[in-house]
């Protein structure tokens, strides 16, 4: 694929999204990374060639900047989750990865890009992919998870940011395609072998596992390989470790 791809990528100083960009770049690909402080970028990176940073608070840009950002981008991937304390699970903004998909998608809309950028979204197994194509939950797992969404702002908010791309957006948007990948519980640890579903494959009293690595090598592949988005786009793909093989 052309070194002249470049990624708008957010959540970039986080877990994932930092492997993310250190994948992205050692794939000739440029980057282009919003966050809100250069000094949360993984180690080395800030310096590497590829990169450039805005240093910013997403959801304070302006529409005209987001649209600046995202100009000679070919695709966008979004790596936010709420920060893991009490004031990130359940301050301001709520929302967070509903608001900046959207806010992301309408941008790309006022922009009329030649061709459909790809957005790919960070969700998880919580969210659940309608019209019963993922397996059907327990009636245990289906209360917790209402309950879940219900107390825990977070668990809301990827489902209403894939409900956004599912409904909103749809599968023929002129303008832009989607995949929201879905990971199991997030792990340490190397690229390993994964294996890519349609619906889910564990539920949330047995979960499974899935490196933040393999999360970010999906990723990468989607953003950059057109046969892995002729074959994900409009999709929700969950992403599990690969069992470690016997001897
Ligand atoms: N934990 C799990 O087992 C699990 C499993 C599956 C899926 N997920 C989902 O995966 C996603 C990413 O998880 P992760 O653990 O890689 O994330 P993470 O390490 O917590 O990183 C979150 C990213 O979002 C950014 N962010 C947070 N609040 C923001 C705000 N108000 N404005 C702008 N940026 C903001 C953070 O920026 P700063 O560096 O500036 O804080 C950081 O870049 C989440 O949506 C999560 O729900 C988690």
């Amino acid at each position: 694929m052309s070194t002249q791809r470049t990624v708008l990528l957010v959540g970039g100083s986080g877990r994932t999204g930092g492997r993310v960009m250190q994948q992205l770049l050692d794939r000739g690909i440029g980057v282009r990374a919003i966050v809100r402080s250069r000094a949360r970028l993984p180690p080395g990176a800030a310096d590497r060639p590829g990169l450039t940073v805005v240093e910013a608070s997403l959801l304070s840009l302006t529409d005209e900047e987001l649209q600046r950002h995202l100009r000679g981008c070919q695709a966008v991937i979004s790596c936010l989750g709420h920060v893991l304390s009490f004031a990130g699970v359940f301050g301001a903004p709520r929302d967070l990865v509903t608001r900046a998909t959207t806010r992301l998608c309408r941008a790309i809309e006022a922009l009329q890009p030649p061709a459909p950028v790809w957005l790919i979204l960070m969700g998880s197994v919580s969210v659940n992919r309608p019209g019963g194509l993922d397996a059907r939950r327990g009636a245990l797992e289906r209360a917790l998870l209402w309950l879940l969404r219900g107390v825990l702002p977070p668990a809301r908010d990827n489902q209403r940011a894939a409900d956004f791309l599912l409904q909103r957006i749809g599968p023929g948007h002129a303008f832009v395609q989607w995949v929201v990948v879905r990971p199991d519980s997030l792990l340490e640890g190397e690229v390993s072998a994964y294996t890519l579903h349609e619906g889910l494959v564990n539920s949330l009293s047995a979960p499974g596992s899935t490196s933040m690595a393999n999360v970010a090598h999906l990723m990468c592949e989607l953003a950059t390989s057109p046969e892995a988005w002729a074959a994900w786009k409009g999709k929700l793909p969950v992403v599990v470790n690969a069992p470690a093989k016997t001897a």
